[in-house]
């Protein structure tokens, strides 16, 4: 709580009521201290795309994504919606705006229904049931002894890692945003909780603007624009089928992957 807090809100910030047109990067860069993390990044996500971000571990995907909803702020450049720096934004607006579901699933020491729930005080137990079924988490939630009112212990420790992510994503469908940010929410899977996540996340990411890290070629193969990231900076763009074609690194980094 000591913290210092390093995002600060407008003195007379906007409102932003609807998300219309774009999410445009810049000339953005960002530092943690001295270490440059991301250099001079230039991308625009018109409403209704999908774009992918991709590279090894550290290249900068999860801090690109972490700054739409201002997880932290930009060290030079700037973030734009719909033509307007996000920092002029109240940070609830912004964010209201947006579902998260990231690397590590944030749960509460509550009920099933509460964590799904989390945020919007208004959901009854059947918006809080369709989502859940959407997210392929009803039957898991149905088999447990009290159901939607099951404890899920601190953190959600007393569920699996496959459980927790789509609990994630039902509280994300729940909540309804147009902008999607999904980061690398199958990593840490097996097969067929892969695969179970993986259809809520392509149902969820239906009729949005989705930003999507993911090492699975599965969910990327179909973005409008996969961003390759390397050392913080932008080294290939294109499709799927693009960068397949250029045999650059992308390639190297799906080739990688299919020996696994
Ligand atoms: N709080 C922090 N302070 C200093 N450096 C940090 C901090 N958080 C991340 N970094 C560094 O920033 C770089 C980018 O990290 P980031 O989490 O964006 O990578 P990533 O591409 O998402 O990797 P992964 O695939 O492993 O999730 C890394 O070198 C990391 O060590
Ligand atoms: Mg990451």
């Amino acid at each position: 709580m000591k913290a210092p807090v390093l995002v600060t809100e407008a003195v007379n910030p906007k409102t932003l009521n609807e998300f219309k047109h774009s999410i445009e990067f810049k000339n953005v860069s960002f530092n943690y201290e001295d270490a440059v993390i991301l250099d001079g990044i230039n991308l625009k996500i018109e409403k209704g795309k999908t774009v992918a971000f991709v590279g090894s571990s550290g290249a900068g995907k999860s801090t690109l994504a972490d700054l739409v909803p201002r997880f932290h702020d930009v060290t030079s450049g700037e973030l734009l919606i719909d033509g307007i720096n996000i920092k002029e934004f109240s940070l609830s607006s912004l964010r209201h705006h947006m579902g998260i579901v990231t690397q590590e699933p944030i749960l509460f020491n509550d009920t099933i229904a509460s964590n799904i729930a989390l945020g919007d005080s208004t959901a009854n137990i059947a918006d809080i049931e369709d989502a859940a079924k959407i997210a392929n988490a009803h039957s898991f939630i149905e088999n447990k002894e009290e159901g939607y009112q099951t404890n899920i212990g601190d953190r959600g420790s007393k569920l699996s890692g496959g459980e927790r992510q789509r609990l994630t994503i039902a509280r994300a469908l729940l909540k309804n945003p147009p902008i999607l940010i999904l980061d690398e929410a199958t990593s840490s899977l097996d097969t067929e909780s892969e695969r179970l996540v993986q259809d809520a996340i392509n149902h969820m990411m239906q009729n949005r603007t989705s930003i999507v890290i993911a090492h699975r070629l599965s969910t990327i193969r179909h973005a409008d624009e996969i961003i390759v990231l390397q050392k913080g900076k932008i080294v290939e763009r294109g499709t799927h089928d693009g960068l397949m074609s250029q045999n650059g690194y992308y390639k190297k980094l799906i080739e990688m992957q299919e020996v696994k």
